[in-house]
């Protein structure tokens, strides 16, 4: 693949939609060849998927469901923008990837983590991140910010959380080359400094 691919994750409230937002306006300048995108989403079908996923009202959605419901969307993102935007040596940013499913229905909700990544594998033609930053936030913090009407994800237990921001850092522990932990700061600047030094040294 001739394009960097570059994803984002993180807990609840983290603040990743406006860092990887503000990442992308900055390439943006530097250079036109970039691309955007959020999961699960960006396409027609992945939103539709992510409607069915986040809707509260699907309290009896199965782990299982759950869990196939993202990669399907993932599966649609990675066919239909991100593998041919890579081949022409696009930069995408992905806000989310794989490792949100590891994290939140591996590490979160107890499902079997080789078999998530066996699945993923399948679903993202086996298209990998050459960087993947981790904004890390105390769990309480991040879910503070989101007191108004919450998801299905987000209306989870604190424990849930908790298991899930393990997850995630027990998995930049295991990939230390590819995933970058990053702590959130008061100021969103100082983080978004942080972050344009990771990705000049790791990705462009
Ligand atoms: P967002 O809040 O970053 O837009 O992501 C949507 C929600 O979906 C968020 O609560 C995290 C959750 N999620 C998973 O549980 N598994 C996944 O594979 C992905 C991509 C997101």
């Amino acid at each position: 693949m001739k394009g960097k691919f570059i994803t984002f994750e993180g807990s609840e409230g983290c603040g990743k939609s406006t860092q990887s937002r503000m990442l992308y306006e900055y390439l943006k300048k530097k250079s036109a060849r970039v691309v955007y995108l959020r999961e699960p989403g960006a396409t027609k079908v992945s939103e539709k998927i992510r409607d069915i996923l986040l809707d509260a009202g699907n309290d009896r959605m199965s782990a299982e469901c759950e869990m196939l419901l993202y990669m399907a969307a993932r599966s649609q993102i990675v066919g239909e923008i991100i593998r041919p935007k890579l081949k022409k040596g696009v930069i995408v940013i992905c806000d989310r990837f794989l490792d949100s499913t590891i994290a939140y229905q591996g590490y979160g909700l107890g499902m079997d983590i080789d078999f998530i990544k066996q699945v993923g594998k399948f679903a993202t033609f086996g298209i990998k991140p050459d960087l993947t930053i981790f904004l890390d936030l105390p769990v309480g913090k991040g879910l503070i910010h989101r007191n108004g009407r919450k998801d299905r994800i987000e209306k989870r237990s604190l424990a849930y959380h908790f298991r899930v921001r393990k997850g995630y850092l027990s998995l930049a522990g295991k990939e230390p080359g590819r995933i970058k932990v990053i702590k959130v700061e008061e100021d969103k600047y100082k983080t978004q400094e942080k972050i344009r030094d990771l990705v000049k040294r790791y990705a462009v």
